[in-house]
């Protein structure tokens, strides 16, 4: 099992992934892949530690990877800006940044199109740059122009992490407003399924949203779905052995706390390896606590009147002894119920098993104590 270092910090495991993901770029792409998993399971790490150490590295590829969150987009601008900069003479900062230039086929319009060699935008000539801005070329022609181009000599891979920023955005055009993740959506199926153009892996933090496009009639069948779950606990133990701060006692500890959430067990981690043993377990019953409280609230405050609130404590109590429930769609209640608690990040939607368990297993802890205290 591998464990290395990544920004500084341990990067533990998840070879099974990415020797899954690598094998899949190896071959025509043919559908979109998203991946998807518990909050803070590693996905994004994952892939940029693929992307800076691997993807980019190699010569086949051309990637182009983009977080939206990064970015604060309020509208269809913003959204085209993240993609497309005007190359400018004056701009000599920017341009000295181009790679290559890439003479475009773009049936009415012709123009060039740059890569940069660091950075997702793609530079666009000054005519290209206004006729996107005025609404008379459709981002995804263009993109798509850009890439075909880019796949004569290396292959596309196109990364889109939080996509779900864009789900408000409609296109300015003067026939009608089109949904921008519909258009984009549907251009990320023509790169894939239809003209194999492009890899296209697509993440998300928001567990509502995947389970939206696992139902999506058109998505579903030109999709393949990954789970990234929280890591097993041999993986953590190797990490720990090898730190050379492994004690049976203390390890148990921290896993009825931490479950196989990386994220969480990053403190206790640092509390060990700095000596700090009798810190451990008041920072992880204040972690604990910390959840209780914050059920409490969402109870309180998020759900609305008795029915909400009761069927929300017997949901708790459920997943407190089976660790799953299954969601009765016919049962509206429970429903709203689950769906609010799932938008406020307690619990985790698996789209493909149709199975909610806690997004990790202190909030477990939490919602323990909080049957304990009230
Ligand atoms: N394999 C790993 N080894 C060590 N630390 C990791 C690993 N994967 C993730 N982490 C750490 O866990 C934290 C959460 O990871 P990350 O943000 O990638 O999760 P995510 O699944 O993308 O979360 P979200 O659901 O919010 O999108 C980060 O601090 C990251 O450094
Ligand atoms: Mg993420």
């Amino acid at each position: 099992m591998r464990i290395t270092t990544y920004r500084e910090g341990p990067f533990i495991d998840r070879e099974k992934e990415e020797q899954f993901i690598l094998t899949r770029l190896k071959h025509r792409p043919e559908k979109i892949l998203f991946i998807y998993g518990p909050k803070s399971s590693g996905k994004t790490t994952l892939m940029e530690y693929m992307v800076e150490n691997i993807l980019e590295k190699d010569k086949n590829f051309y990637v182009n990877y983009v977080n939206f969150r990064g970015y604060a987009i309020a509208n269809y601008k913003d959204f085209l800006d993240i993609y497309f900069q005007p190359i400018r003479q004056e701009n000599k900062t920017w341009l000295a940044k181009i790679a290559e230039l890439l003479p475009l086929r773009l049936g009415l319009f012709k123009g060039t199109a740059s890569l940069p060699v660091k950075g997702i935008n793609f530079g666009i000539n000054i005519e290209l740059y206004n006729q996107l801005q005025n609404n008379e070329i459709d981002p995804f022609v263009l993109l798509m122009d850009i890439l075909s181009n880019i796949k004569t000599k290396r292959q596309p891979i196109l990364i889109l992490d939080e996509i779900q920023t864009l789900k408000d955005i409609y296109m300015n055009g003067e026939i009608q407003k089109k949904h921008l993740l519909t258009e984009f959506f549907n251009f990320l199926v023509r790169l894939t399924k239809e003209t194999h153009i492009a890899h296209v892996i697509v993440m998300t933090s928001e567990t509502l949203f995947m389970e939206d496009i696992y139902n999506h009639s058109k998505l579903s069948k030109t999709s393949d779905f990954f789970l990234i779950d929280h890591l097993d606990q041999k993986a953590i133990q190797t990490w720990f052995e090898q730190e050379g701060i492994y004690e049976p006692d203390m390890f148990e500890l921290i896993r009825e706390y931490c479950g196989g959430a990386i994220f969480d067990w990053l403190t206790p981690f640092y509390l060990l390896k700095n000596n700090k043993v009798q810190q451990v377990r008041d920072y992880l019953t204040h972690q604990a606590e910390t959840y209780m409280g914050k059920i409490d609230h969402f109870i309180a405050e998020k759900l609305h009147g008795l029915d909400q609130k009761r069927m929300f404590k017997d949901i708790l109590k459920t997943l407190l002894k089976q660790n799953y429930i299954i969601r009765d769609s016919e049962n509206e209640l429970q429903t709203r119920v689950l769906n609010r608690a799932i938008e406020y990040e307690f619990l985790f939607l698996n789209p493909k098993r149709k199975e909610i368990i806690f997004n990790s297993q202190i909030i477990k802890k939490g919602a323990e104590l909080y049957f304990e205290i009230i």
